[in-house]
């Protein structure tokens, strides 16, 4: 496989038949010498992937694109490290919606749906230094050719799925990291603010009242609406606005029933 018509990201491609997690393997090289920048580490069938709060990933081998990226984004003060997953988020968001005439939307914090279905996932793991975010390690799971999910995984879906369409696995790791690297040089020449309100504008539910849950508490109703620089989800319920982290807020119901 090769990556086509980039400037640096994928112009190294380490691929691999079988490795157990692309991100660990990123990490690894990191760890151990300085890859170039836009290393692309990818791998047709990942044994033990894993997800975002220690959850794992889980693709079938040959139909679905599980890569990782190697960044350097000496550039971000680690305060503000959460617009990277922003960009993120909103470049796989819009080679998505370009596939599909239904919403794509960004489920904070980085989960992307295409109507009310999973069909990618983001793990970002930053290594810090001091003010500064050292190196990122961008893994990306996006489901593309499967058919068929189990239960236990509730609402995923793929590509495929949401279309009717086969995809060519090289082309859509290719339209896909354009779309990556087009975004991250938005970030790297500042363009913070236009990230934000692209964000805002494509978040699931963004506005609308659901039901959440605080782990160990009852549900209650809320509704999105704002995500501050620091990534936590901004609620507002009962009149009160309150900003929440990953591991403190699930979304239990999107229509605001109990
Ligand atoms: C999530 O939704 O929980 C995030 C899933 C991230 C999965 C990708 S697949 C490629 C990379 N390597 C991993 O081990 N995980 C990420």
């Amino acid at each position: 496989m090769q990556v086509k018509n980039t400037i640096f990201i994928g112009k190294v491609l380490l691929h691999f038949d079988s490795l157990p997690s692309t991100n660990a393997y990123a990490q690894e090289i990191v760890s151990k010498s300085r890859p170039s920048e836009g290393t692309v580490v990818l791998t047709d069938h990942q044994t033990e992937g894993r997800g975002q709060i220690g959850s794992i990933w889980q693709s079938k081998p040959g139909q679905n694109l599980t890569f990782s990226i190697i960044l350097y984004p000496k550039f971000l003060p680690v305060q503000r490290q959460f617009a990277l997953s922003q960009a993120i988020s909103l470049a796989i968001r819009d080679f998505l919606a370009q596939k599909t005439t239904k919403t794509v939307s960004v489920k904070w914090p980085n989960d992307i749906y295409i109507g009310t279905k999973k069909v990618c996932g983001i793990l970002i793991q930053n290594t810090l230094s001091g003010k500064k975010i050292q190196s990122s390690i961008i893994g990306i799971g996006l489901n593309i050719n499967q058919d068929q999910f189990a239960d236990s995984f509730g609402n995923a879906s793929s590509l495929h799925l949401e279309t009717g369409i086969q995809f060519d696995l090289q082309g859509s790791l290719s339209g896909l990291i354009r779309s990556i690297e087009s975004y991250y040089f938005q970030l790297k020449s500042g363009q913070l603010p236009k990230i934000q309100a692209s964000y805002l504008q494509h978040l699931y539910l963004f506005q609308q009242p659901a039901t959440f849950r605080k782990p160990g508490a009852q549900p209650f109703k809320a509704k999105i609406v704002d995500i501050n620089p620091l990534g936590q989800l901004g609620l507002e319920s009962q009149g009160k606005r309150l900003f929440y982290n990953i591991k403190e807020i699930q979304l239990i119901h999107t229509d605001g029933s109990t």
